[in-house]
């Protein structure tokens, strides 16, 4: 068995002919910053959710910053997110003097569940934020009913979220709010990028006056034939405004959408079938609703050392050594030094798939036969003796 000529890195953005005239002529048309691409990304992005608004952002983490902002989250309040997750949300809960409780994972998801969060909810609770690992349905509508008898708001960090039904239906749809990424990872990507969708008007309305500098009008209003030089600053802001060239991007991304997560979910299928006959690994419990959908924006694989025979750390050494690219998703929020004060439940499901997972090379652009590498350089790597070094 000889290992793959040149590298298959972990992911590539499917970016095409398409997305550079989108950007070429976002270039030209003498707007750049936020205008009528974005308010056009927005519409098209709301449409798509189902969701009437949506407030296209600079990135997944400006949206919960200012979803937490808007909601008046700040001192004195608990926010329960899960620990294995990027560490985005507990940064942003902190930045408002607000707490993070961080809670477990199911070992068969890797996601965060009404049993390990209800634990963790107090009177000072006031939102939970839930994360559909790699774009798993969770079952978001069991967690919003309990916290809507709680008076708790619900945000869904959905950065893994496009192309996602939980129940027939995108993040968003029940909770307060939901925030999609468009980092250069994600099943959309515009680069950096983000977009909030929520069904309440007003905290839409909020979250985009905070967005951009607390002004009552934006450059679209200010500089448009018809619009004038006015404004006011309402309360002070931040600037996490998307700009027109990247929401050019997302357009054209959001109609290739179905296609793309359609090829994420044949090469996911494709790993699933050639897993089954790798001993020690295992892959996220399949979603038994018929009207979940798996976004498949990342395939990740949990590997048990005592029936593998082989550490997660090394087993991604042995996968680079065959030209395979991997990820680990993620390092827990409270292993950072950062984090390392925080409190929450006892969190031995995250400590255990946090030692033992790994991400596995899944974008649209890769080849059956890219699947088939990888599946070979597992194979090898789970048969290959330890290397003793003398
Ligand atoms: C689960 C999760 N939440 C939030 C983020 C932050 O997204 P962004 O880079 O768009 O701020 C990421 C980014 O990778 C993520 O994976």
């Amino acid at each position: 068995m000889s290992a793959r000529e040149t590298f298959l890195p972990y992911c590539r953005p499917a970016i095409g002919e398409e997305e550079v005239a989108a950007v070429r002529r976002a270039l030209l048309n003498g707007w750049l910053t936020t205008g009528p691409q974005t308010a056009a990304f927005e519409q098209a992005f709301a449409r798509a959710c189902g969701v009437p608004h949506a407030v296209a952002l600079n990135s997944c983490t400006a949206g919960l910053h200012l979803v937490f902002a808007a909601l008046g989250i700040g001192a004195g309040d608990e926010v329960v997110m899960p620990s294995l997750t990027f560490a985005a949300g507990a940064q942003c809960a902190i930045e408002l003097g607000a707490q993070p409780v961080l809670c477990d994972v199911e070992p068969d998801t890797f996601a965060a569940s009404l049993r390990t969060i209800a634990p963790l909810v107090t009177t000072r609770t006031k939102a939970i934020v839930t994360m559909p690992y790699a774009g798993r349905p969770l079952g978001i509508a069991e967690i919003v009913d309990f916290a809507r008898k709680r008076s708790i708001a619900v945000v869904e960090d959905a950065a893994h979220g496009a192309g996602t039904l939980d129940r027939g239906q995108w993040p968003g749809a029940l909770s307060d709010a939901a925030v999609y990424s468009f980092y250069a990872t994600k099943n959309l990507t515009t680069g950096e990028g983000g977009m909030l969708v929520t069904n309440d008007r007003s905290l839409a309305e909020r979250v985009r006056l905070l967005s951009l500098h607390g002004m009552s009008r934006d450059a679209w209003q200010r500089y448009s034939n018809g619009g004038s030089w006015r404004y006011d600053v309402v309360e002070p802001g931040y600037k996490y405004n998307m700009s027109d060239v990247l929401a050019s991007i997302g357009l054209v991304q959001l109609e290739r959408l179905p296609a793309l997560q359609g090829r994420r979910a044949d090469l996911a299928a494709r790993y699933s079938a050639g897993l089954t006959d790798l001993p020690g690994l295992r892959y996220q419990r399949p979603s038994e609703h018929r009207d979940d959908r798996h976004s498949w924006c990342m395939y990740a694989v949990v590997v048990d050392p005592a029936i593998a025979r082989v550490g997660r750390d090394e087993l991604i050494e042995r996968l680079h050594r065959r030209n395979v690219g991997t990820s680990v998703h993620y390092i827990p929020t409270h292993a950072f030094t950062a984090y390392r004060h925080l409190t929450g439940g006892p969190l031995p499901n995250t400590e255990l798939i946090a030692q033992q997972i790994l991400s596995l090379p899944l974008y649209p652009e890769m080849t059956d036969g890219d699947v088939g590498d990888v599946l070979e350089a597992l194979r090898w790597a789970l048969q290959t003796k330890p290397i003793l070094i003398a």
